[in-house]
């Protein structure tokens, strides 16, 4: 075990598994990378890749220098109660998936810019009628989070003209982009958004944050794009407020459980257009290579890029 050959381990529910083991072989070729669960001796694991481990895994590596997350997403590391309290957790940064979800978020807040769910009705009825969208400057979009991902997604959407705002917990700079933070602000701006993008970490704070009184401070005709989890938003109450006419359509691409049951009904509304958790992948070429330097950055004790705080849960 040295910083030259580390011993890492690789614990993931992922059907790329080869693809990953090639990724991070090239990335790291002088480390001895075990694949769980045939994983040798486990007081050697020094580093651990992990997407949806095992309960438990955590607790029993006691050489545990770093856990690394193969998603963006910590919260379900942050759950193990077998997380060494005092081991750094990373999560993804990838430049991939960073240009996935600016592409998504920009084709699902065109696609209700330009009214497309209307239109998606009348082809189904059929019937033929015109509506002239606003400029993009008369269209207000908000974002929640203005991080990685909201803040490149912001830029790219005021970029094209959009009248952008963003909420984060703590107050952001960005360019043409009108920023709000805190509890107290959120009211503000969802009540100027006709486009909602959630791009929040899942928290205790943000946990349900889209319940029937915050989506009712949108304005009647808003759309929303879940692209963080789940978990952000409640379902009975994103459906009630479309079924009365509040919202006009919902992308949704995250769910309280995944894959989404057959019988949930989010498939067969007709203000919902869904897709399976494909908004940014993880970019394996990429992402291994922002791992092997969070490794290299590890042993020389230098910051690890996407290092989380544990007290504020992100
Ligand atoms: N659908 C997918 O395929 C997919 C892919 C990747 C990621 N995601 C989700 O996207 C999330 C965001 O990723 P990211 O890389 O952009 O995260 P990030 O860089 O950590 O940014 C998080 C943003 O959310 C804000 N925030 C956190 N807690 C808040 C609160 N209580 N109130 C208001 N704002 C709060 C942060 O505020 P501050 O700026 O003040 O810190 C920050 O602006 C991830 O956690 C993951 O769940 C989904």
């Amino acid at each position: 075990m040295s910083r030259e050959n580390p011993v890492l381990l690789y614990a993931c529910d992922d059907v790329d598994t080869e693809d990953w083991l090639a990724g991070l072989r090239r990335a790291l070729p002088l480390a001895d990378i075990r694949v769980w669960p045939e994983a040798g001796a486990l007081e050697e694991i020094e580093c651990a890749f992990v997407w949806r481990h095992p309960a438990g895994l955590l607790g029993r590596l006691p050489a545990l220098r770093a856990v690394f997350s193969l998603g963006a997403g910590v919260e379900h590391i942050l759950r193990d109660p077998s997380m060494p309290p005092d081991v750094p957790l990373v999560r993804m940064v990838d430049p991939g998936l960073v240009a996935g979800m600016n592409e998504y978020v920009l084709w699902a807040a065109l696609h209700h810019h330009r009214q497309m769910p209307r239109y998606e009705a009348q082809q189904s009825q059929p019937h033929w009628a015109q509506w002239v969208p606003p400029l993009p400057q008369q269209r207000r979009v908000g974002i929640l989070g203005l991080g990685q991902l909201g803040g490149t997604c912001a830029t790219t959407l005021s970029g094209l003209g959009f009248d952008v705002a963003g909420w984060s917990r703590t107050y952001r700079r960005l360019a043409q982009v009108k920023t709000y933070a805190g509890p107290d602000e959120l009211p503000s701006l969802l009540a100027r958004t006709e486009i909602l993008v959630c791009l929040l970490p899942l928290t205790a704070q943000t946990e349900n944050l889209l319940d029937a009184h915050r989506l009712a401070m949108l304005p009647r005709g808003a759309s929303l794009i879940n692209v963080a989890r789940g978990r952000h938003v409640v379902d009975a109450d994103l459906i009630a407020a479309l079924d009365a006419g509040h919202l006009e359509s919902a992308t949704l691409d995250v769910f309280r459980e995944e894959p989404l049951p057959a019988s949930h009904p989010f498939w067969t509304h007709p203000k919902i257009r869904l897709t399976p958790h494909i908004s940014a992948l993880t970019q394996i070429e990429t992402a291994a290579q922002t791992l092997a330097e969070n490794v290299r950055r590890l042993y020389a004790g230098e910051p690890m890029i996407g290092l989380v705080d544990r007290r504020r849960g992100y």
